[in-house]
């Protein structure tokens, strides 16, 4: 098993450049089903969870090529299969992504249960409630969830989401454009990926009108013709290179990056003193001016703090003067860093949905595990700051969501090596 070697390192010092982003490309993957013709996606990250969305879709029967390193082009070049392989789809959650396209365009879809990080009971109701909305028929057995279009196909409905479910609001969406009417998806996520869908889907002719806000309308299309489309950002990979310049005191410019999409971020840094300073050519983040103070943080749907950089930013505020809260109201599941950072030398107690961070932490090396994606990202922050070695293992996790993780962080002076056990 492969495992990452961090030592203390820094300050971090240099350029790093952000990939396409994990969150919007799978949902557009998911998306090149709809059409007739041949997608081209750009900016693709090289990264374990689209390797698995390009099996599903080929397992599915579309024919995935890779063009150059980051460009991807998507067609279905017979007829689609509507049932995704189990193997496949408990690889990664956001393979049930591909429900709304197969229902859309065969007219039924059989997924297994999702899997994925084990964050949360990550339930998928409000992706059913959608498809019911729109007239589907929905069977669940065993571990598999079947959905049926009635005959002549889904029509458009109201839908409320009780939760702003960024999954769920992708998979109506992408069910919803080509049937008959207009869906309205109220209290719908407003995250930027949800945006980058959109855009795509209306390059393909759909109809889709307010996305990024809480009421999003979809006119159903009889047909969707080939688009070309560049992923935008990523907005966690932008956030856990910004905590790596706070974390060790440095001093970053981060490229390819959308200010607007971090705002929560950066304000949350800047309370803490790191200096968050947007320019032309990227975003300036230092931290080695002053010394940095703690703040709390909750995490909410978008605009709010996103729940993907709590552990990240839970490691930094461990570092950093004075006690902070940080509140977990997204996934109820989502402290499994902490035993980790505690190994580590610091001092969090979690109660509920709240953990106390102490802050002040001298971090020491430890050996310690990636318990998901995030507190992945998490636990290789804390042992850049740490004195000594820190031995990461379980980094899949880590490779799941990063594009070139180690290399990135080696090009920025970070003492960093990836070794096979
Ligand atoms: C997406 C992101 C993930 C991020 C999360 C929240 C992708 C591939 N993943 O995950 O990185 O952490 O958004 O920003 O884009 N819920 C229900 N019923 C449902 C669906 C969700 O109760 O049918 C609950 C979940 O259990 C969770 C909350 O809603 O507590 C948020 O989940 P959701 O927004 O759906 O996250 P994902 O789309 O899975």
């Amino acid at each position: 098993m492969a495992k990452l070697l961090v030592q203390k390192s820094g300050p971090l010092n240099g350029i790093v450049d952000i990939s396409g982003a994990k969150n919007a490309v799978l949902p557009l993957m998911a998306a090149a089903l709809l059409p007739e013709e041949t997608c081209t996606i750009d900016d693709v990250p090289a990264l374990q969870d689209v390797r698995v969305m390009e099996d599903i879709l080929t397992s599915l029967g579309a024919k995935v090529e890779q063009k150059e390193p980051h460009v991807l082009e998507i067609s279905v070049p017979g007829e689609l299969a509507n049932v995704a392989d189990y193997e496949l789809v408990k690889r990664m959650r956001a393979s049930f992504l591909v429900m709304g396209p197969l229902l859309a365009r065969t007219g039924s879809a059989k997924v297994h249960m999702p899997g994925g990080c084990t964050i949360g009971a990550r339930p998928i109701d409000l992706h059913l409630k959608g498809f019911r909305a729109l007239g589907a028929e929905i069977i669940m057995r065993d571990y598999s969830v079947e959905a049926r279009a009635p005959r002549g196909g889904l029509v458009g409905a109201s839908v409320y989401l009780d939760f702003p479910s960024v999954g769920a609001t992708e998979n109506i969406m992408m069910a919803a454009v080509l049937a008959s009417g207009t869906t309205t998806i109220e209290n719908a996520a407003e995250e930027p990926e949800i945006v980058d869908l959109a855009n795509f889907l209306n390059k393909m002719g759909a109809r889709v009108k307010g996305a990024g806000t809480d009421t999003v309308k979809i006119e159903g299309v009889r047909h969707l013709h080939g688009a070309y489309h560049t992923v935008i950002p990523d907005r966690i990979e932008t956030g856990t290179f910004m905590l790596a310049a706070a974390i060790t005191r440095g001093e970053v410019l981060i490229r390819n990056v959308v200010p607007d999409h971090i705002k929560p971020i950066s304000a949350k840094l800047r309370e803490c003193g790191v200096i968050v300073e947007v320019a032309d050519e990227g975003m300036y983040v230092v931290a080695d001016r002053k010394e940095l103070t703690a703040t709390d943080i909750k995490t909410l749907p978008y605009p709010g703090f996103p729940t993907d950089i709590q552990s990240p930013f839970m490691a930094f505020l461990a570092t950093v003067k004075g006690p902070s809260t940080v509140i977990e109201t997204v996934f109820e599941n989502r402290f499994m860093h902490v035993a980790e950072l505690n190994r580590m030398g610091a001092d969090i107690k979690v109660s509920g949905d709240r953990a106390l961070v102490k802050g002040g932490a001298r971090l020491e090396g430890a050996q310690v595990i990636a318990t998901d994606l995030r507190g992945g990202a998490a636990v290789v922050l804390a042992g850049l700051a740490a004195e000594g070695t820190t031995e990461v293992s379980e980094i899949y996790h880590i490779e799941r969501g990063y594009e070139n993780f180690v290399e990135k962080f080696r090009g920025l002076g970070a003492n960093i090596l990836r070794i096979n056990d």
